[in-house]
């Protein structure tokens, strides 16, 4: 395996304005920082170039709209998605499943039908499904994870009825950084008819994503984890399928005709974005792509696949310290300290200027599995270097010798 040494050959976190010196940022999965190229993007947009879309005839909108427009075949391409019709922007992950949730869901569950849920989801990809349960009676199962915290895909193949009609699984976990393999998931809910969707949200940041290698009829991310702006994010998915699912929100830019006796809807994916949409956001994420494309994703995944093999050799070294998930997570590594609770780890990590995160994640159904109730969570990125392990490692080791 190369070292972080052997491959931070370009000083990545130069581009990155928010991470001052001495600044340990290791809480990425959470949100990424912006590079100078997505600042400089946003601010372009609303300083000069700014008006709405898809609606005004003078050509500056019409400008605004050739480039909304554009940023939706950037995410296209970016997913390896057959045509932008296939991407809805949305608020991000988030609002994608519930997008899904509700139009497709509603559509398409009834009583009598199963939905397989893994223990790793986050509560984004639990609870609109609850909803639909709720509302549809469609009963939810959840599949059990490995020893080393993966969705067990055999358990998944053994659990698996023709009465199930949708699988939802993370492709990355948040709080393990376990990688599910895709395209197997997607062939096991094929197999009994069932639709699936991805969570992509920790994957798109740290591994290509090619939908249609994997095949998969949903795939959903957020934009602030892909070193992009909050409050943008896609969903994409088959054409057929959001051919044929309903609007889920109504209001301007879904329809076609509306009068008091009957409103038609606009085609997919217009029929999905109600109302004036995230503008900026989608000309922010567009740029968040090409930086991120610039380098490559197989780059990162290699830099994180170092810094994470790094972290778990200086964490293991310390006594006393738990590692959870798998040896290969990709880009994420939780850990415990025996005797000290994880938000006493951020606290004193923080005065060492170590950014973690510490708590359940939105993973509570994972901490119930692990039997705890937190962990500390250091995630990697791009700008991050053996500078930051070292930090982790000697905050850790501070805390050790803090409560003895
Ligand atoms: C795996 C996973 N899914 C979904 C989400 C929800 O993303 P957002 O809050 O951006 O909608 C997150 C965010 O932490 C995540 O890590």
């Amino acid at each position: 395996m190369s070292s972080v040494a052997d491959i931070a050959t370009v000083n990545w976190r130069a581009d990155f304005p928010a991470i001052p010196e001495g600044w340990h940022y290791l809480d990425t999965a959470a949100t990424a920082q912006k590079p100078r190229a997505v600042i400089d993007a946003i601010e372009k947009a609303y300083a000069e170039d700014y008006a709405t879309v898809h609606r005004g005839v003078y050509r500056r909108s019409a400008d605004m709209t050739i480039a909304y427009e554009a940023a939706r075949q950037r995410v296209a391409r970016f997913l390896n998605a057959r045509s932008s019709d296939e991407v809805v922007f949305v608020r991000g992950a988030t609002e994608a499943i519930n997008l899904v949730a509700q139009s497709w869901g509603i559509a398409n569950l009834k009583a009598g039908d199963r939905i397989l849920l893994s223990k790793l989801e986050h509560h984004s990809n639990i609870v609109p499904w609850q909803l639909i349960q709720e509302r549809t009676g469609v009963a939810i199962d959840v599949c059990p994870l490995t020893e080393d915290g993966r969705i067990d895909l055999d358990a998944a193949e053994a659990m698996l009825t023709p009465a199930h009609k949708l699988v939802a699984f993370a492709h990355v976990s948040n709080v393990l950084g376990s990688l599910l393999d895709a395209r197997r998931a997607t062939e096991l809910a094929h197999a009994v008819g069932a639709k699936i969707l991805l969570d992509g949200c920790q994957a798109v940041p740290r591994i290509a994503v090619d939908v249609q290698q994997i095949g998969c009829d949903f795939y959903v991310f957020s934009g602030h984890k892909l070193y992009g702006p909050t409050g943008i994010g896609a969903l994409s998915a088959r054409a057929e399928l959001l051919g044929a699912m309903p609007p889920w929100q109504g209001g301007g830019s879904m329809i076609d005709r509306v009068t008091f006796a009957k409103t038609t809807w606009a085609p997919a994916p217009q029929r999905f974005e109600a109302g004036t949409p995230n503008i900026v956001g989608a000309l922010g994420l567009h740029a968040a792509i090409d930086y991120v494309d610039a380098i490559g994703l197989d780059l990162i995944h290699k830099h994180e696949t170092a810094l994470v093999a790094e972290a778990r050799a200086a964490l293991s070294a310390i006594n006393s310290v738990r590692l959870y998930g798998p040896v290969d997570s990709a880009g994420i590594v939780s850990f415990a300290i025996e005797g000290v609770h994880p938000h006493d780890i951020g606290t004193i990590l923080d005065e060492e200027g170590v950014a973690i995160r510490a708590g359940h994640h939105c993973a509570q159904p994972l901490m119930e599995h692990l039997d705890i109730p937190a962990t500390a969570r250091a995630s990697f990125a791009i700008y991050n270097d053996a500078d930051d392990v070292a930090a982790l490692a000697r905050g850790v080791e501070r805390v050790t010798r803090i409560f003895g």
